[in-house]
C-alpha cells in the first residue's frame, strides 16, 4: 500500500504540496470511486483515473541501490539508525519495497529491492545458489592455508559447514570472497572460522546485478 498523493508526487517530481492541490482542483477516481482525501491509500491492481485518464500502477519494481554504510536493511528506522528508504525518497514505489538478501548496517554498496515477494524469493533460493562477490578488508594477513580453508568451506560457529566457495586475494588483508549461500552475517563468520576478522565489507556483486553506473547514495531501476 502507498499513500496516492505520495506516488503521485514522486511520479511526477514534484512537491507533495504541489500534489495536495492539483488533488483538490482535478478529478481523481479509484476504482471508480471519487477521491477526496490524498492520503488514500493505493495498491497493485487499483484503476486511478485521473481526470479521465487512467494511470498505471506498475506491478513489478525491481530497483539496486548503493547502499552507503550505517543504513539498516529494514523498511523501517530502527532507533537512531535509518531504513534504507530515506535514501529512495525520489523513488515513487518507495514504500512497495522490500529487501532481497540483507546487508549489515555497517556493510556497503549493492542491496537488491523488489516489491515483488516472488522475485525475492527467487533471488535469493538456496536451490538457484545465485553468487553474491564481496570485497572482505581483514584484521590480519591471510595465509594462504587459511585462503585454501575458505574455499573448501569452512565450520562456522554453530557447527555448520559452508558450501565451496571462490578466493582470491587481493592483498595480504585483502580478499574478493564469493558465495553462493545467504546464512545470518555470513561473511563475518566465515572469516572468524579461520581465525581472522572483517575489517571493512563491500557486495559488488548479487548474481548478475552490479552497481555499474551508479554512484554511492544513488539507485536505478532493475531490467530483469
Ligand atoms: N555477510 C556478512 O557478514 N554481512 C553482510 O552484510 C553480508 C554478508
Amino acid at each position: 500500500m502507498i499513500r496516492l498523493d505520495k506516488y503521485l508526487a514522486n511520479l511526477w517530481l514534484i512537491s507533495r504540496r504541489t500534489a495536495d492541490k492539483i488533488f483538490k482542483s482535478t478529478e481523481i477516481l479509484v476504482n471508480g470511486e471519487k477521491i477526496i482525501k490524498s492520503d488514500t491509500k493505493i495498491t497493485y491492481g487499483d484503476v486511478i483515473t485521473f481526470d479521465g485518464i487512467e494511470i498505471d500502477i506498475l506491478e513489478k519494481v525491481h530497483v539496486i541501490l548503493y547502499k552507503p554504510a550505517w543504513y539498516i536493511s529494514s523498511d523501517e528506522d530502527e532507533a537512531w539508525y535509518l531504513s534504507y528508504r530515506n535514501l529512495l525518497q525520489d523513488c515513487p514505489y518507495v514504500e512497495m519495497l522490500h529487501v532481497a538478501g540483507r546487508l549489515d548496517q555497517d556493510t556497503e554498496w549493492l542491496l537488491l529491492l523488489s516489491s515483488d515477494w516472488q522475485f525475492i524469493h527467487q533471488v535469493i533460493s538456496p536451490k538457484l545458489n545465485k553468487e553474491k562477490e564481496y570485497e572482505v578488508h581483514l584484521g590480519r594477513n591471510i595465509s594462504d592455508k587459511e585462503l585454501g580453508e575458505l574455499a573448501k568451506g569452512v565450520i562456522l560457529d554453530n557447527g555448520y559447514h559452508t558450501l565451496p566457495a571462490k578466493v582470491q586475494k587481493l592483498e595480504s588483508k585483502k580478499i574478493l570472497l564469493t558465495i553462493t549461500e545467504w546464512k545470518y552475517h555470513q561473511v563475518k563468520r566465515m572469516l572468524e572460522a579461520v581465525d581472522n576478522q572483517v575489517i571493512y565489507l563491500k557486495r559488488l556483486r548479487i548474481g548478475e546485478w552490479t552497481l555499474e553506473g551508479l554512484e554511492k547514495w544513488e539507485w536505478k531501476y532493475l531490467e530483469k
